[in-house]
């Protein structure tokens, strides 16, 4: 059963609120979170944008999105009401240090309760809205500053945005978020190495020939494509989700679940990467683009038509990494992510050796070394495939089979948005599944010579069709080590 621990009284402040971010996915997380009494009706959502809006103008966009956002098995026209009442709106120019009049005065009568600072607005704001909330007086003991991702688009423009923030909130305010942490599946990365003693010692190089991640989407870049362009995939989601990934994955048990401690085996990881030398990356990573093609039989176009104008920016990116530890030298790990690909997956896959020695005869069949296959989206859950005994006469064949849980099947409750968790974390000030400061800069430190090799190669993105797995150069790069993708969520 779910556990709901009621929240302090709170107000939320979104900047950016009539944005996408806010409308998809920020309203329908925090109605979730009313709707299960996490949160009393005490608390209020302010909603901060430039736009003329009133309180009850707000509202109706708001209740447009939640009705397009949230199931409608879970809409209920009271709890819709309430929630909607929550709700208030000051128009506000976050650029402008005069143009925080309404929000301040909403803000005035009470100083003491948590203050939620949600920036969802383009990052190149954040330092202006924060110096401006300083400037304003608005910044109280118990404020917060949630900043979405990009931090930065490379590690020097990260530095300047934590300097700029960091200048006027203290680090233990500051909840830097990857969405990604906030997915129940990859909190259970945690579970299944932690609170299971069977994973733990094999975890290492001993045992395991490599790792892949894919996290792989079906949409091209919608309604986002300015944002997307400047950024590209590896920007967008290697620099912090799969890097998130492959952190909870790699690193070692830490002391306790507090986020420090938590934080700091992540900074290890990303430490001990191994820093890809510009004469490397054209071999340790592929870009693509999509072209046109088909996805789930509709056919799609190539992305400069879904941006308006050729680009040069990766949908795809796939590259191998290293590390310089123990425990993982030796180890590969194998990433690719990008849109319009066959199928909206995202999969860890945990590749073991071969046995060292086989006693089978070469009649009993091909022995598949084991392997766990930890699914994060869709179907959450996880596979250990194993060789058995073929049953019945026939002397002893073997037979690959697995042992398979699917959570929702198995715990049959729905599986919260990310952001449900990750809000009422930021009301509690628990910031185990949020970024620190170094960790920010550590991965951009790790990315950025990618970045700057692709740049002065020049090169384009290699084009792959809509609807297929990358560019065949992808296949290319794990196969030149003497291995494949797993790609078995095909067959479903
Ligand atoms: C976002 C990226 O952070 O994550 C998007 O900016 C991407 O480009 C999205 O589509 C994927 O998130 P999810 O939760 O749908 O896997």
């Amino acid at each position: 059963m779910a556990a709901i621990i009621p929240v302090d009284d709170f107000d939320c402040v979104v900047f950016g609120a009539t944005g996408d971010l806010t409308l998809r996915k920020l309203l329908p997380a925090l109605y979730h979170r009313f709707r299960d009494a996490q949160f009393s009706a005490n608390c209020r959502i302010i909603a901060a944008a430039r736009s003329d809006l009133t309180d009850d103008g707000y509202r109706e966009r708001a209740e447009r999105a939640l009705r397009d956002h949230v199931a409608a098995d879970d809409m209920h026209q009271e709890t819709l009401h309430s929630f909607l009442a929550l709700l208030r709106y000051a128009r506000t120019d976050g650029a402008k240090a005069d143009g925080f009049g309404p929000l301040a005065k909403l803000l005035s009568d009470d100083a003491d309760r948590v203050r939620v600072f949600y920036l969802a607005t383009s990052p190149d704001l954040y330092g202006t809205i924060c110096r401006n909330l300083d400037k304003n007086k608005l910044i109280t003991p118990q404020s917060r500053v949630v900043l979405e991702k990009p931090i930065g688009h490379d590690l020097e423009s990260a530095r300047q945005v934590n300097d700029e923030v960091g200048g006027v909130f203290d680090e233990n305010q500051i909840f830097r978020i990857d969405h990604f942490l906030g997915k129940e599946t990859v909190q259970n990365l945690l579970a299944l190495r932690f609170a299971n003693v069977i994973f733990e010692r094999l975890w290492n190089a001993d045992l395991i020939d490599h790792v892949q991640i894919t996290v792989a989407e079906t949409v091209g870049v919608e309604g986002r494509g300015e944002y997307y362009d400047h950024a590209g995939a590896l920007r967008d989601m290697v620099q912090n989700h799969l890097l998130q990934l492959v952190c909870l994955l790699a690193m070692e048990p830490p002391l306790d679940l507090q986020a420090d401690a938590l934080r700091n085996e992540k900074l290890k990881v990303l430490r001990a990467l191994r820093p890809m030398a510009a004469h490397d990356v054209g071999h340790l990573t592929v870009r693509g683009q999509y072209a046109a093609g088909a996805v789930h039989g509709k056919s799609v176009e190539n992305y400069a038509t879904d941006l308006g104008r050729p680009s040069n920016t990766e949908t795809f990116v796939a590259l191998k990494l290293e590390f310089r530890s123990w425990r993982w030298a030796g180890v590969p790990f194998y990433l690719r992510t990008g849109k319009r690909l066959a199928q909206k997956v995202s999969e860890i896959v945990i590749q073991y050796r071969d046995v060292p020695f086989s006693v089978f005869p070469r009649e009993a069949g091909e022995m598949q070394p084991n392997r766990l296959v930890i699914r994060l989206q869709p179907e959450e859950g996880i596979q250990l495939h194993l060789m058995t005994k073929d049953p019945g006469p026939g002397g002893l064949r073997l037979r690959p089979a697995n042992l398979d849980i699917h959570f929702e099947e198995a715990f049959s409750i729905r599986y919260p948005d990310a952001y449900e968790r990750l809000l009422m974390d930021t009301v509690r000030g628990y910031a185990t599944l949020f970024m620190r400061r170094d960790e920010v800069e550590a991965a951009w430190s790790w990315i950025s010579p990618i970045l700057q090799a692709w740049e002065e190669a020049g090169d384009k993105p290699r084009p792959y069709a809509s609807g297929s797995w990358g560019p065949t150069a992808a296949i290319g790069l794990i196969e030149r080590d003497g291995r494949t993708w797993y790609e078995a969520f095909e067959e479903n």
